[in-house]
């Protein structure tokens, strides 16, 4: 039921500190600060690459994971969607782990990706939400999310969650290849521990996002921006803006702005921009620039630290906590989640049962 919520998306979206600490407790070891998939019998360690495949968001999810696989595992990542991966051959190898996230654990391209993975020999991994799922039932190694049942269409609980399994499992593989000490093992597992904290701190500008709304509301095309493993964050910003408000919306890597979209700025384009401060800020705020120098109205998300340094001139800014890089993607959701559904509020469409789309996509 939705409480005291107006619809079930926005109930999910602050359910997100809860049901993402809730996940995170069946993957950490928080006494001895390590990493535990819950089928521990499971070998990792003779993984030679990764494929992850998945839909929609659940795939923004994979394409979060394949930053973290690299950089923590060191293991090659090889991502696509399903409908794509299943009818384009793709090489498989022995030695390869098939990853699939799905929030239905029922996606007919997903569940068909799958089986043709399963047959060429891979190792099948699955992180879905429900766990009676076909996906679960044909899996080796099911890792479930425990966001509970997600009502709203457009999915938010499931992502995070998604998000938090996909961190601990990159960490596993990395303890497993030997690629993380002791004690990096224990300042992941300190850093997911905070999460929830975060979550909550991103959660307190629900209203000050909401008063956002009626700048956005009015466009007819948004673009989101975002550079390394925040760039699927603009992507999902963009397909829930578009998915519940019906506004156009894109999302692209801060640097390929320049290679195209640029062409699109002006007055009337509100351009989201997730960028929390860190090594890749200057790069970020050079694009900024660039728009702005063409009219654009930039909506910058940041922490105190990058606000201060580039706030100035925006249309808005959104402040969150700062946190450490491997968490930002599941805080940066919180606010795009947030301006898609005030947006969507705003503009008085049907929040959890947007127009032409299903809840779960079981025909291909
Ligand atoms: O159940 P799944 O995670 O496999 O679903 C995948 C997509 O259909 C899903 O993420 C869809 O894109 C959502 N409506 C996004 O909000």
């Amino acid at each position: 039921e939705k409480g005291n919520y107006r619809h079930f998306m926005q109930k999910e979206i602050f359910e997100q500190p809860v049901v993402v600490a809730q996940t995170l407790r069946s993957y950490l070891r928080r006494v001895e600060q390590t990493v535990a998939l819950p089928q521990i019998d499971f070998d990792l360690a003779s993984i030679n690459r990764v494929t992850i495949v998945a839909c929609g968001t659940s795939f923004y999810a994979g394409m979060v994971a394949k930053y973290w696989f690299e950089q923590f595992a060191r293991l090659p990542v090889d991502i696509d969607v399903a409908s794509e991966f299943r009818y384009r051959d793709p090489v498989l190898e022995p030695g390869g782990l098939a990853l699939f996230i799905s929030q239905s654990g029922e996606t007919a391209d997903t569940l068909a990706a799958l089986r043709h993975c399963k047959a060429a020999g891979q190792t099948i991994a699955v992180v879905v939400n429900v766990p009676t799922s076909s996906m679960a039932r044909e899996a080796d190694l099911l890792l479930p999310t425990h966001a509970g049942p997600e009502i709203g269409v457009a999915s938010t609980k499931a992502f995070t969650c998604q998000l938090a399994v996909l961190a601990a499992l990159a960490a596993h593989l990395a303890v497993k290849r030997g690629r993380l000490s002791r004690e990096e093992e224990a300042e992941i597992v300190e850093q997911l521990v905070e999460t929830p904290a975060c979550l909550n701190a991103a959660l307190a500008h629900d209203e000050e996002i909401a008063g956002m709304a009626h700048l956005i509301a009015p466009a007819r095309d948004v673009l989101y921006l975002g550079r390394g493993p925040d760039y699927p964050l603009a992507l999902e910003g963009a397909l829930k803006l578009k998915e519940i408000s019906y506004i156009h919306a894109e999302g692209y890597a801060s640097g390929e702005m320049k290679h195209g979209p640029i062409a699109l700025i002006d007055e009337a384009v509100p351009v989201i921009v997730l960028a929390p401060s860190g090594p890749l800020f200057e790069k970020t705020v050079s694009n900024m620039q660039e728009v702005r120098a063409r009219g654009g109205k930039v909506v910058l998300i940041s922490d105190a630290e990058g606000i201060a340094e580039a706030g100035e001139g925006c249309l808005a800014t959104i402040e969150m906590p700062k946190v450490h890089p491997l968490i930002a993607p599941l805080v940066y959701a919180v606010p795009v989640q947030l301006l898609a559904y005030h947006v969507a509020v705003a503009k008085d469409t049907d929040v959890d049962q947007p127009r032409n789309l299903a809840k779960s996509v079981t025909v291909e």
